[in-house]
């Protein structure tokens, strides 16, 4: 039986077992995805365990995409200019880093046009947040020539994304700045982990960027957060009648091709959303 599973903490809450295992009996796979939830000071022995088990494959969540980096022995091109991980692979003990996040936030953005009304001459996207999660998200943005603001409560780590990214692009701009000065644009897009780190938030003490007065200022909004599916943010889009994308898009899109990377083999796509929206 091979083994696979999602690193992260907190990780309880993930839905990624769901969607892998229902892949992997799809395709009548000796194979079973858990659930690793690793506190801060057992990272370095659990990639340890990971490599010697051997755990085949890894999915990364918050908040690891970054400090999970230092134990791999490779990273590929892309996955190092993002500067996070999101997928692991073990060969024979040997850990490769991908991400698949930027192309998943892309597919979720943008896949199904249909009655969308995305904007197409020179759209501005404001992306909340600078950790691993974020870092996808305006790469995927930028390759696609949308130009960002990236706004952080801790401003450097939005600085520093904005920095590098500015050396990468020349098609697309990005710039940096903070919670209480933030820009508006055409697509509005949370990738912190507030709804997780706080789900009891009391309304009076929601973030400015889930205010109607501000999100009513875009044309479509992406949460990352698929717990709950309907965050304060989702909730605003939905008042104000803007297009929206719940968490669980990109969340489906990033673990297809983390399965084909494990695997190499094609990913049983409408299974794999069919056992998501199970659980939804
Ligand atoms: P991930 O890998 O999912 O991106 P992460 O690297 O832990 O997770 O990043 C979490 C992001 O959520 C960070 O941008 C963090 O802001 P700081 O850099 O200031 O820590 C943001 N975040 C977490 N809790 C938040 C809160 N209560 N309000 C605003 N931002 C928050």
């Amino acid at each position: 039986m091979k083994r696979y599973g999602i690193l992260a903490n907190p990780a309880k809450h993930s839905l990624s077992p769901v969607m892998h295992n229902a892949a992997f009996k799809a395709l009548h796979m000796r194979a079973h995805y858990e659930i690793f939830e690793v506190p801060e000071n057992e990272l370095a022995k659990f990639m340890k365990f990971v490599r010697n088990e051997p755990i085949e494959g890894l999915s990364v969540s918050l908040p690891y995409k970054e400090k999970v980096m230092q134990y791999l022995d490779k990273i590929n091109k892309e996955a190092l200019k993002i500067g996070s991980v999101n997928t692991i692979v073990n060969s024979e003990g040997f850990l490769y880093g991908f991400n698949t996040d930027y192309l998943a936030s892309n597919k979720a953005l943008f896949i199904d046009m249909k009655g969308r009304h995305v904007p197409t001459k020179d759209p501005i996207a404001v992306v909340i947040g600078a950790g691993g999660a974020a870092r996808a998200v305006c790469y995927g943005l930028l390759k696609m020539g949308i130009h960002v603001w990236v706004a952080n409560r801790t401003k450097e780590k939005a600085d520093a994304i904005a920095i590098e990214f500015a050396e990468m692009f020349n098609e697309a701009e990005i710039h940096s700045n903070d919670l209480n000065d933030l820009k508006t644009g055409d697509i509005l897009i949370n990738t912190t982990s507030i709804w997780t780190k706080e789900p009891k938030i009391r309304i009076q003490n929601l973030p400015y960027f889930c205010s109607s007065e501000y999100v009513r200022k875009f044309k479509l909004v992406m949460d990352l957060c698929y717990n709950p599916l309907e965050t304060p943010l989702i909730k605003a889009a939905k008042r104000i009648g803007i297009e929206y994308v719940t968490g669980d898009k990109m969340l489906l899109y990033q673990a297809v091709d983390q399965f084909e990377l494990w695997t190499g083999k094609k990913p049983p796509v409408e299974v794999m959303r069919d056992a998501l929206e199970a659980e939804l």
